[in-house]
């Protein structure tokens, strides 16, 4: 039988679906969480110890404690914004902790690793659909950060799946489960509150090299993610080897696509108002998802198409309410 999974930053966005589809797979869970950015309630019972990932010995207690022979980590900074204003905060979050984090969990007897990184190692890419042996140049400290994070994880001798999510979106409204970041920074959510409360959405650039002019974004549904996770978990206890993997649908959605989803799923309009470009965003991310179909056996579901992630988002904001 295996042991006990510990799932560092497990109350938040995706760790928190994470935590569910783990628990709907028959797994033991415990979760790491400072509550930093996270909430309590998304975890729906599952045993929180509240901390740090880079408190290296309530990280070695904790897996004794449980029988933790697996760890998905989710936890750290996720703005490329605040990496960009403060870059020694993403070194030390990301990065250092990731390391104390991997240290701990080695000494305490753990062997397999699933990392949260994003396509956001890749920076402004050369050819599109990315593929996972593409260069990477990362544009933000954040990008910077996931991939130095993955080289120590790489180093660490333990069998490491590095998840490199494209755009993580919507949400399980039927668990209570979605996006709450504070403040929030991703398209889909910003575009549901404008409809909701007439906030208008800032559009950067509408003068990129794309169809519509607007940028271009693989957006993936969160409970598809969390459905990866659980994957690359039976593939590294297979034996079968960790890698990394590039999550997405191998589609792009531009932001007018996204606006006009946001419309029509809550059937109101959505205020915008047009805005320079913001330096170091590429003009076009979406995923080749080949190798994680290959190695996972793992594809974005019908949940993953725009509308039905857009609905899913909607209906946990609350929907008109
Ligand atoms: N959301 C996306 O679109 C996206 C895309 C690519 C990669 N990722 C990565 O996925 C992971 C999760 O992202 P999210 O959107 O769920 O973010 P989130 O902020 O909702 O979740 C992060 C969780 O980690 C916790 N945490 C932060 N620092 C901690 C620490 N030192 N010790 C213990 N807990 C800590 C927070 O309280 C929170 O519960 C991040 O590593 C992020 O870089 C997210």
């Amino acid at each position: 039988m295996s042991g006990a999974v510990l799932v560092a930053g497990g109350a938040g966005y995706v760790g928190s679906h994470a935590v569910a589809a783990l628990v709907a797979a028959g797994r033991r869970v415990v979760v790491l969480d400072d509550l930093s950015t996270g909430h309590r309630e998304a975890l729906r019972g599952a045993p929180l110890v509240v901390g740090s990932v880079d408190d290296a010995a309530l990280v070695e207690r904790t897996c004794r404690a449980h029988g933790v022979d697996a760890v998905l980590h989710f936890a750290g900074r996720i703005s490329v914004a605040e990496s960009v204003r403060d870059p020694a905060l993403y070194e030390r979050a990301n990065v250092a902790a990731t390391g104390v984090l991997v240290a701990a969990v080695a000494r305490a007897g753990v062997r397999r690793f699933v990392f949260s990184s994003s396509a956001a190692v890749y920076g402004n890419p050369d050819r599109v659909p990315i593929p996972e042996d593409h260069p990477q140049r990362p544009t933000s400290p954040y990008g910077a950060s996931k991939a130095r994070a993955e080289a120590v994880l790489a180093a660490s001798g333990l069998d490491v799946a590095a998840l490199r999510y494209f755009n993580a979106a919507g949400a399980e409204p039927s668990l209570g489960l979605g996006e709450r970041h504070d403040p929030e920074t991703h398209l889909i959510p910003l575009a549901l509150l404008a409809a909701r409360d007439g906030t208008p959405l800032h559009v950067f650039g509408e003068d990129w090299p794309t169809p519509d002019g607007t940028c271009l974004r693989d957006y993936v549904h969160v409970v598809d993610l969390a459905r990866a996770h659980v994957l690359a978990l039976e593939r590294l206890e297979a034996g079968r080897g960790g890698g990394a993997w590039n999550l997405g649908t191998g589609a792009g959605c531009s932001v007018r696509e996204v606006i006009a989803a946001a419309g029509r799923v809550t059937g109101r309009p959505v205020p915008v108002v047009a805005a320079p470009r913001r330096e170091g965003d590429p003009a076009v991310l979406v995923a080749d998802p080949a190798r994680a179909a290959r190695d996972l056996g793992w594809r974005a579901s019908h949940r993953s198409r725009l509308d039905a992630v857009v609905a899913d988002a909607w209906a946990f904001l609350g929907g008109a309410r």
